[in-house]
């Protein structure tokens, strides 16, 4: 099978690294790529956003099943002309990533189908969000509606903070993502993420994860991309599993098939765990990242007729197999991040690496044969481990071995995992 990965992230380098693997791939190209994907597949210098570019690349290389990572190409319609085209697709459609493309779309669907979440409002002018924030009182979270790249949200915990981030969002602070704002009850508890795939009819429970989405150790400083992650989530029991899958996903595929639009891919629910069980925060339309880098490292499954069922509408006949040990990740992100940083800096050393380790690519390039940061995260340095301790232990004395001057990274991911490792013995 010959196949055509979009992206260049860390994701992408952990779905190449894991499709790579599989005995039905014939030739594997990756557009645009990065140097660890690089290992993997062929790359080819087309951005995700060029759609012309990357219809005629799959005409000219005759591609079987094109595999999309980034929210961006999804929700500006990628999968949509690739199938107009004839060519098979992981990834939803434009109208069915509005899951992820439009928070209030989201929220709209909860509240037809029952699905918990927190109360909200969706406004068009600050005078009328203002009211309502008013009448609810803090805490309370403000979005942006659209996508904001994680920036659009501000969870404030006083009245002050909730008025001015309205400002902000209608001050175009988020671009046209702040055209419209959803404003949330703010719900109590602690984060999961589950990931699962759907082929419009069915589902296919993946796994679970928790990451470090602040720039600072004990989860402080500013919201960034994702800082590190580990998976499974210990909240994320087998009993919230299944309630997550009957309350939240299920009711969901029944939504979007019958509004016309039924979601294929793969769905990243963004969960809080209160006291009541599981609510949905949000909804992701691809792999979340870092959160991909260790679901890879613990699928035994071969990947690619996974994906493939997605498309084809033939999950029912599948299973996905873990490795029931952790896996932990740490992201090594340029000095600066998530604000400015310095482009273009060398990383002298990577580390060797044995069985169940890998430094996933995130943000690099290779000029005169000199290998660069030329992102804000950078490196995705992974380990699985018998517990999560050990797997962070095994990553950290990776990322010890790591020779980059202008590199940072978060000493503490996994950290409350690790408090419950404790607290078990
Ligand atoms: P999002 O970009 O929607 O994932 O939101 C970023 C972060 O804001 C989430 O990971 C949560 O930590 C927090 N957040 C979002 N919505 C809520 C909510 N309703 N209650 C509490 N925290 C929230
Ligand atoms: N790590 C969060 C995300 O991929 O959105």
């Amino acid at each position: 099978m010959k196949v055509l990965l979009i992206g260049s992230g860390g994701r992408e380098h952990a779905l190449a690294w894991k499709l790579a693997q599989s005995p039905l791939m014939t030739e594997f190209y990756a557009a645009p790529g990065n140097p660890g994907i690089a290992e993997h597949a062929i790359l080819v210098p087309i951005g995700v956003d060029d759609q012309e570019g990357i219809i005629a690349l799959c005409q000219e290389k005759a591609i079987d099943f094109v595999i999309v990572g980034p929210e961006a190409p999804l929700v500006a319609g990628l999968s949509d002309r690739l199938r107009a085209e004839g060519f098979l697709v992981f990834g939803p459609s434009q109208a069915a990533a509005q899951l992820e493309g439009s928070k209030g779309f989201t929220k709209d669907l909860c509240a037809r189908y029952d699905i918990p979440t927190g109360a909200y409002g969706r406004f068009k002018d600050a005078v009328s969000a203002k009211d309502y924030v008013q009448r609810q009182g803090a805490p309370i979270v403000i979005k942006a509606d659209g996508l904001a790249a994680g920036k659009g949200v501000t969870v404030a915990m006083s009245m002050d903070e909730a008025l001015a981030a309205i400002d902000d969002c209608f001050d175009g602070a988020f671009g046209s993502a702040g055209a419209e704002v959803v404003v949330e009850a703010f719900l109590d508890g602690e984060e999961a993420s589950f990931f699962c795939l759907c082929d419009g009819k069915h589902a296919l429970a993946l796994a679970t994860a928790q990451d470090h989405k602040r720039v600072g150790e004990g989860d402080t400083g500013v919201n960034t991309g994702g800082m590190g992650a580990y998976s499974p989530a210990p909240v994320m029991t087998a009993e919230m599993v299944q309630r997550t899958m009957k309350e939240i996903i299920e009711p969901t595929i029944r939504g979007m098939a019958e509004s016309g639009h039924p979601f294929s891919g793969v769905f990243f629910a963004g969960l809080m765990i209160t006291a009541k069980g599981p609510e949905l925060i949000e909804y992701n339309v691809r792999f979340g990242d870092p959160e991909c880098q260790v679901l890879m490292m613990r699928l035994k499954s071969d990947l690619l007729p996974l994906l493939l069922a997605c498309a084809k509408g033939t999950l029912d006949q599948y299973d996905a197999e873990w490795v029931d040990d952790p896996a932990l990740t740490v992201v090594m992100a340029s000095k600066g991040y998530p604000g400015a940083y310095e482009k273009n800096t060398p990383i002298d050393v990577l580390p060797e690496i044995s069985a169940g380790e890998k430094v996933f690519h995130a943000g690099t390039a290779i000029r005169d044969g000199v290998l660069i940061a030329t992102g804000g995260r950078v490196l995705n340095v992974t380990a699985i481990g018998s517990t999560v301790a050990q797997a962070k232990e095994r990553a950290y004395a990776l990322v010890d071995q790591v020779n980059w001057q202008n590199g940072f990274c978060r000493r503490d991911i996994g950290w409350r995992a690790v408090k419950r490792e404790e607290n078990e013995v």
